[in-house]
């Protein structure tokens, strides 16, 4: 039988957070043991923040690196820079016509980077409808990503049910897959909110470069509850806090949470802390020694973005095509 096809992409936007490996990086590295995947590295997504050519560049080597410490097998899947396939950005342009201004307009990361900034440009709203397009390109059966995409991938699923509806059965009809444990992982300060790369204060995020002496400093700040006796339990409504870290030490431990709250039943915060320490510290060397043995060979990482390109091209070209024959753009 055919295998499904599974695909998903990450913004070359500096550091990676611990959220990006629990809830995306993690998932597509155990997905290839059933799926044929494709993994894209979403480079034209990144310039609706204005980017410096050389950090650009070098970021998406970083991220390529990343991916194949994070265990991304390049002889299994595929892995691709997102604007050397430019079948993206022609399905793009078509796609924008099919889609409905309010829909856009709707998009909850649209309406948080507008209500912070009024001065946006096109491609902040242009930017889900480029995620509908990376998505339908490949005929996906199933996208894993964090719980801040899903909205995004509603959208895909609407705008490719109103082509089908048109056009037949052009475009496979996308379902998401979450890490439900870990589909968001919360800030370290504040647990209310998404841990995000972009976050201006560091102490709310782990970054996967974040050495021994920062992931030490950071855990002891990160907040916890002043419940007394202190009780280490997964209860997101009255213990965030906690509840967060044991979704982190689950991930990087794989252990279950049930087991994790028996090992620390009548433990104070403090022991849970540095355990929490030290299994990141053990896990975060581990990914990055595997980080620097990749990195430091651009020659290998520079052939496998030819390979994925080239690879990548044959698929999106055969839905493109379909696309513009049943819209009468082939002529
Ligand atoms: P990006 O680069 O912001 O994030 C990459 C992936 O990491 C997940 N993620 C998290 N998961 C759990 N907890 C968190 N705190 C956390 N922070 C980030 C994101 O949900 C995402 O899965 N637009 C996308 C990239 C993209 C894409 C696509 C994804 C481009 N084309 C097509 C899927 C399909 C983005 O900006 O992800």
């Amino acid at each position: 039988m055919k295998k499904k096809i599974i695909f998903s992409g990450i913004q070359p936007t500096g550091l990676l957070t611990l959220g990006n490996y629990i809830g995306a990086l993690k998932q597509w590295q155990e997905l290839q043991k059933k799926y044929f995947c494709i993994y894209c590295i979403a480079d034209l997504h990144s310039l609706t923040i204005h980017q410096k050519k050389s950090i650009l560049s070098k970021n998406i080597l970083d991220i390529l690196a990343m991916c194949l410490a994070c265990g991304i097998n390049p002889e299994k899947s595929i892995i691709f820079i997102q604007s050397h396939v430019p079948q993206h950005s022609q399905l793009n342009w078509i796609l924008n016509c099919f889609t409905n201004f309010g829909e856009i307009q709707r998009m909850i990361q649209f309406k948080e980077k507008i209500f912070l900034n009024k001065n946006i440009n096109v491609g902040v709203f242009n930017y889900p409808i480029l995620m509908a397009a990376d998505i339908l390109l490949y005929q996906t059966n199933k996208v894993p990503v964090g719980k801040d995409q899903i909205q995004h991938i509603e959208l895909t699923r609407n705008i490719a049910s109103r082509f089908n509806k048109i056009y037949g059965n052009i475009f496979t009809i996308p379902e998401k897959i979450l890490n439900y444990n870990g589909a968001c992982i919360k800030s370290l300060i504040n647990p209310n909110k998404k841990m995000s790369k972009s976050d201006f204060n560091k102490n709310n995020i782990i970054s996967l470069f974040d050495n021994d002496f920062i992931i030490e400093q950071k855990i002891k700040n990160a907040i916890t509850d002043s419940n007394y006796p202190p009780i280490i339990k997964y209860d997101l409504k009255n213990k965030p806090g906690i509840s967060n870290l044991l979704v982190i030490l689950s991930n990087i431990t794989k252990c279950s949470i049930k087991r994790l709250e028996k090992d620390f039943q009548n433990k104070n915060y403090n022991y849970f802390k540095k355990s929490i320490i030290n299994n990141l510290c053990l896990f975060l060397n581990r990914l990055r020694k595997k980080y620097f043995f990749y990195r430091e060979n651009e020659k290998y990482l520079k052939s496998i973005i030819i390979n994925g390109a080239e690879k990548a091209k044959k698929y999106a070209d055969i839905t493109l095509q379909k696309v513009t024959n049943v819209i009468g753009l082939d002529i």
